[in-house]
């Protein structure tokens, strides 16, 4: 029997990956006593995400909670979420994310001028926290002197995702769920009075549209949106960085050909992929080789463990920009998978046209661990501070 980690320690975060080979050899690990299952291997864990009748997202709620609201998207289950994902799958389209590309990259320059200027920066701060923040909220339609509040936001709303799981977690605190419901109450009474060509107002439609939409589930796209896509995008940008600083040769790859970035940033979310675990409950008893998982207990699925499957991936450990096929799990799979992957996809890409076609010689300027994220859900830094050149 392993000693389970405790998965919010720093030297975990920084190192989950002994962990995932362990739990792999014993998958699946069921530990009643802690009030929850895991899988790690990569059938099993496509055969979950794969299968929303016996592996629901959705969790009953805690008893003291006495009218409960319906659950966002992505905790629902088919038919809910086959109504709320239709109503915001067009905006997500690849088609639709594609005409954003102008867009992004000049505020990617814009982002980026005094970085290269200056010959160092913080990455994070410099591009990869600003850039999805500034992208979600064009899309929604917020105004630019409101994004400093989504940081805020979208911070709280995550720290708050580990409390499921027994992280160090917490829920996210009253005054600020107030302050978000009040702000985006305003924002769509405006858009009902004056609509946009922004998501907003075309959710708004939707609501006015029958009975599809409630003011309550309008709100929680709202947030689910910020939530889902800030943070999440803003690691896939750091953690590409990271990625390339630790493995030079591949960088120089990289930089020689940029038409290998795309290949790149898929080898990133499957070596350090942005979103490490997601959970699921099973509807019944289910038997996962040879070992009963009772219903109801809550089962992560480590996807990051099954990103490094040497089942499925040879040499799991080698970062390999050029790795073909790589069906990583980075972005989930099957009825929940990731709406907003192909503007992540897009955004990491120009992020690196542009930084690599900018600049060579990265180097980090600090030594030793750095601050991460603080919780195991998710794989990234707060800070990446590095030097380079102009070309
Ligand atoms: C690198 C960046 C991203 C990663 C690694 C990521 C990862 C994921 C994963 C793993 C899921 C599935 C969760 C599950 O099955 O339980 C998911 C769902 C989702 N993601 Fe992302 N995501 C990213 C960026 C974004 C962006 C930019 C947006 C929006 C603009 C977004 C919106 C969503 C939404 C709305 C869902 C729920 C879909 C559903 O329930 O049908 N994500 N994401």
């Amino acid at each position: 029997m392993v000693a389970a980690p405790n998965i919010n320690d720093p030297a975990f975060l920084e190192n989950p990956f002994p962990f995932y080979e362990l739990g792999r050899a014993m998958s699946p690990l069921i530990l009643p006593e802690r009030g929850l299952a895991m899988v790690f291997g990569y059938d099993d864990a496509t055969a979950i995400l794969k299968d929303w009748e016996t592996w629901s997202s959705r969790f009953p709620p805690p008893p003291e909670v006495t009218d409960p609201p319906e659950p966002m998207m992505l905790s629902s289950d088919p038919p809910r979420h086959t109504r709320l994902r239709s109503l915001v799958s067009q905006a997500f389209t690849p088609r639709m994310v594609e005409q954003l590309e102008p867009r992004i990259r000049e505020i990617t320059r814009e982002l980026l001028a005094p970085a290269l200027e200056a010959g160092e920066c913080d990455l994070v701060a410099a591009l990869a926290y600003p850039l999805p923040v500034i992208v979600i909220a064009e899309i929604l339609g917020i105004p630019p002197e409101d994004r400093a509040k989504f940081k805020e936001w979208s911070d709280e709303a995550v720290a708050s995702l580990g409390t499921a799981l027994g992280g160090s977690g917490r829920q996210i605190r009253a005054e600020v769920f107030e302050e978000m419901r009040e702000y985006f109450t305003r924002m769509t009474e405006e858009r009902r009075q004056r609509p946009r060509n922004d998501l907003i107002s075309g959710l708004v439609q939707a609501e006015q549209d029958g009975e599809r939409l409630t003011f309550a589930d309008l709100l929680q796209m709202l947030v689910l949106l910020l939530v889902a896509g800030n943070e999440t995008t803003t690691n896939l940008i750091s953690n590409t960085m990271l990625s390339f600083l630790e493995h030079p040769g591949e960088l120089a790859k990289v930089a020689a050909e940029p038409a290998r970035i795309p290949g790149a940033i898929e080898e990133v979310l499957r070596y350090n992929s942005p979103v490490q675990a997601t959970v699921r409950r099973p509807t019944r008893d289910v038997e996962v080789h040879g070992k009963t998982i009772p219903a109801n207990l809550p089962t992560v699925v480590w996807l990051a463990a099954a990103n490094r499957d040497p089942a499925q991936f040879p040499e799991p450990l080698r970062f390999d920009v050029e790795r073909s096929p790589n069906r990583h799990l980075a972005f989930g799979l099957g009825i929940h998978f990731c709406l907003g992957a192909p503007l992540a996809r897009l955004e990491a890409r120009v992020a690196y046209e542009e930084l690599l076609g900018a600049a060579t010689g990265f180097e980090r300027t600090t030594e030793g661990m750095l601050p991460r994220v603080p919780t195991f859900i998710m794989r990234g830094v707060l800070e990446l501070p590095i030097a380079f050149r102009r070309r």
